[in-house]
C-alpha cells in the first residue's frame, strides 16, 4: 500500500508521462480524436485497471473508469476532469484532477476498502475546445446537453467533428445513450489547478471554488477584397486585417473599461495570405467572460456592434453571393461557417458557444471545506475565471472544486507548474472529503 507521499509522488511521474503523449513535436497539445488522445487514454485506463476500476469509452471518447460500491443497487459519486489540451499547454491543466482522483481511488483498492456508494472517474475527451471550437464536448455529452448542431462544425481540414468521433472510434448516433441518469449520481468533484495567483498570494496549497464564470466564444470575420499591395491607393483598400486589428483594439478597450469583463482574440487568420496582397478576409476568435451572465451578453452585443461599426467604415459590405464565391475559393471552413451565418456590412459574426456561469453546490463545497480545513488555516473560497467541465456537469448533479495552487497563477502555458507538496494535500483532502460522503451515506 503506497503512503500518500508515495501516491504524490506518483502523480508527478504520471504527469510527467502523459505530458510526453502530443500531436505536436516538441510542445506539448493533445486534441480532440488525435492519436495522441488515443494514446493517452489507453496509458490513463492501465491506471484505472491497475486501480480496481472497470474502464469503458463513451461514445464521444470521454474514458470512464468505476470503483464498484459496498452494495450494487448504490449510487454513484463522479470526479476526473480532462485529457486534451490546448495548443503548446501546460502539463497539469485536466491531468492533474484526473490523476489526484486515480490516486484517491488506488488508495482505496490497495486497503479493498468499498464505500457506499460507486465512484466513477471521468476523464472528458474535449474540454478545451480547440480543434472545434466548441468546449465541453465530451462533458456536454454525460451532461446530456450536447448540441447536434455541433456535429456539423468543422476543424481547419474540413474535417467534421461528426467524422472525427468516427475516425476515434465513437458512434455519433447514439450519443443520446452515453448520458448519466441524474437520479442515479450523487455529485461531481473536480480536482483542478487554480490557473491564477490567490492561492500563491496568500500562501495556501489548495481552495475551494465557489462560481465558474460564463463564457462566450464568437468565430468573427472581416471581408474585404484581396487586392495588390503595391497599385492599390489606401484610400481605396478594403483590408480586412487592418479591420480587424482595429476591432482588436477596440475589443480590448470595452475588456478594459468594464469591471470583471475580460476579452480574448487567441486565434487569428488571413486570406489569402501573401505578403504583397491586401488581405481580403480575416477570421478571429473573440472569447468573452464575465461572472454575471447579463453582462456578458451585453458586452458581446457591444462586440457585435463595433464590429459593424468597423466593418462598414472600412469596408463596403459585399453581396452574399459574392462573399460566398470567395468563401468557396478560399477555405472549406469558411464556406461551411458562412452556411446560416448572416452577413452583414463585411462583418461575419457566429456565436458560437454560449455557457451561462455555475454557482458550485454549497452542500459539497462545505464538506469539500471541512475535508480541506485540516491541511490550511482558512479556506480560500475563489470564483473561477476559467471554465471546467463541472460547468456542464452543473446540468445534471450538484458540483465543487478544489483548485489547487500553481506556481505565478501561469496556465495554458509550458511553465504552468505544481509543487509535489500541494499535489499531496489534495490527494489527503479529496481522501478526506470521500470519507465525509461516504459517512454521509453510510
Ligand atoms: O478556457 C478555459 O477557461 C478552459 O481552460 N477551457
Ligand atoms: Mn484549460
Ligand atoms: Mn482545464
Amino acid at each position: 500500500m503506497r503512503t500518500d507521499a508515495e501516491l504524490a509522488a506518483q502523480v508527478m511521474e504520471r504527469i510527467d508521462a502523459l505530458a510526453k503523449i502530443s500531436e505536436d513535436p516538441g510542445r506539448l497539445t493533445r486534441t480532440y480524436g488525435s492519436p495522441a488522445m488515443r494514446r493517452a487514454n489507453d496509458l490513463v485506463a492501465g491506471w484505472m485497471r491497475e486501480s480496481g476500476m472497470t474502464v469503458e469509452v463513451d461514445p464521444i471518447g470521454n474514458l470512464i473508469g468505476r470503483y464498484r460500491a459496498a452494495a450494487p443497487e448504490a449510487k454513484t459519486f463522479l470526479l476526473g476532469s480532462h485529457l486534451d489540451t490546448v495548443r503548446d499547454a501546460g502539463k497539469f491543466d485536466g491531468a492533474l484532477g484526473v490523476l489526484v482522483a486515480l490516486a484517491c481511488i488506488q488508495k482505496l483498492h490497495s486497503g479493498n476498502q468499498r464505500l457506499p456508494f460507486g465512484v466513477s472517474v471521468l476523464a472528458f475527451a474535449d474540454e478545451e475546445g480547440v480543434r472545434f471550437h466548441s468546449s465541453y464536448l465530451g462533458s456536454r455529452v454525460v451532461a446530456g446537453t450536447f448540441d447536434f448542431d455541433d456535429l456539423k462544425r468543422v476543424d481547419s481540414e474540413g474535417v467534421s467533428l461528426r467524422e472525427a468521433i468516427l475516425r476515434f472510434g465513437g458512434d455519433p448516433d447514439v450519443l443520446h445513450g452515453a448520458r448519466l441518469d441524474s437520479k442515479q449520481l450523487l455529485g461531481y468533484v473536480e480536482v483542478h489547478i487554480e490557473q491564477g495567483p490567490l492561492l500563491e498570494i496568500k500562501r495556501l496549497p489548495v481552495g475551494v471554488v465557489s462560481a465558474i464564470a460564463g463564457q462566450s466564444r464568437i468565430s468573427a470575420g472581416f471581408n474585404g477584397f484581396a487586392a495588390h499591395a503595391g497599385t492599390t491607393p489606401m484610400a481605396a483598400r478594403r483590408d480586412a486585417l487592418a479591420a480587424a486589428a482595429h476591432f482588436i483594439v477596440g475589443a480590448e478597450r470595452l475588456g478594459r473599461n468594464t469591471a470583471g469583463l475580460v476579452v480574448t482574440v487567441g486565434e487569428i487568420s488571413v486570406q489569402p495570405g501573401a505578403s504583397n496582397v491586401i488581405p481580403g478576409c480575416a477570421r478571429l476568435s473573440v472569447d468573452v467572460r464575465h461572472p454575471e451572465d447579463t453582462v456578458r451578453e451585453s458586452s458581446c452585443e457591444a462586440l457585435r456592434l463595433l464590429g459593424a461599426e468597423v466593418a462598414s467604415e472600412r469596408l463596403l459590405g459585399l453581396d452574399e453571393s459574392l462573399l460566398r464565391a470567395i468563401a468557396q475559393s478560399q477555405s472549406p471552413e469558411l464556406s461551411a461557417t458562412l452556411k446560416g451565418v448572416s452577413i452583414k456590412c463585411g462583418l461575419l459574426w457566429q456565436v458560437v458557444q454560449s455557457t451561462s456561469s455555475v454557482q458550485c453546490s454549497t452542500e459539497l463545497t462545505a464538506l469539500l471545506k471541512e475535508a480541506t480545513v485540516q491541511h490550511v488555516p482558512s479556506v480560500l473560497e475563489i470564483p473561477s475565471g476559467a471554465g471546467h467541465d463541472a460547468a456542464a456537469l452543473a446540468a445534471i448533479t450538484p458540483v465543487a472544486m478544489l483548485f489547487v495552487r500553481c506556481k505565478d497563477g501561469i496556465s495554458h502555458h509550458p511553465d504552468e507548474s505544481v509543487a509535489e507538496a500541494d499535489v499531496l494535500v489534495a490527494i489527503r483532502v479529496l481522501g478526506r472529503f470521500l470519507e465525509l460522503l461516504a459517512k454521509k451515506h453510510a
